[in-house]
């Protein structure tokens, strides 16, 4: 079994990542194979709206030139998909939400792609909007009809500069349960 995951972060391997690697630590832990797509440095352009995935039905988005064909294939061969962003502005990052436009619009055309797969959010901050950031991720999952597990608190880890987010002791733990949770539900449903 596969977990991929996005870090939205226009900042690579700062708080964002950290987080997401102690959820892979878990579930490599339990065999689950893991990998991190980092859009740091990435043009990925939002959704043109063309609407051109309905008609193509292809699995992929006919904006071509960036990441995002490449994310959706990703996407497709994994078991699990963990969203991640800081929090901008109280939301997402942009290109968190271009990732998310693109691939769920392209899902929504496929007869939803994604459906059943296992999906998990992660949110770095400093101070407030991570819960704003987390339920806009959690959207995209309801939405593409997957199945998202909890944790001991919700999904966010608190930090300005780049490693702060290892201070964070409860965000930490909360990000080591996710691992362990995601890794029981994806055994469930592979049973
Ligand atoms: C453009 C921008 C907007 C931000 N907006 C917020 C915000 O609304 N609330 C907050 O608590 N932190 C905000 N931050 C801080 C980041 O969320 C925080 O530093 C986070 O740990 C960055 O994660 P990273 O190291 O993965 O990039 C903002 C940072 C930037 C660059």
């Amino acid at each position: 079994m596969k977990v991929i995951a996005f870090n939205g972060s226009a900042r690579k391997d700062g708080n964002t990542a950290i987080l997401v690697r102690r959820v892979f630590s878990e579930l490599e832990k339990e065999g689950i194979e893991t990998e991190l797509v980092q859009l740091a440095g990435q043009p990925v352009h939002g959704c043109t709206a063309c609407a051109k995935c309905f008609k193509n039905k292809n699995h992929r988005c006919a904006v071509e030139g960036d990441i995002v064909n490449d994310c959706i294939e990703k996407m497709l061969a994994a078991d699990g998909i963990i969203l991640a962003s800081p929090t901008y502005f109280a939301d997402l990052t942009s290109e968190t939400k271009a990732l998310i436009d693109r691939t769920g619009f392209v899902a929504r055309a496929n007869d939803d792609m994604f459906k059943r797969k296992v999906g998990a959010a992660v949110v770095a901050v400093r101070r407030a909007g991570a819960m704003h950031a987390f339920d806009s991720i959690n959207h995209f999952f309801l939405i593409s009809q997957m199945i998202i597990p909890g944790s001991s608190y919700w999904n966010i880890g608190i930090g300005r500069a780049k490693g702060e987010v290892e201070h964070d002791e409860e965000g930490l733990r909360t990000m080591q349960t996710l691992g362990q949770n995601m890794a029981w539900l994806l055994k469930k449903i592979h049973a």
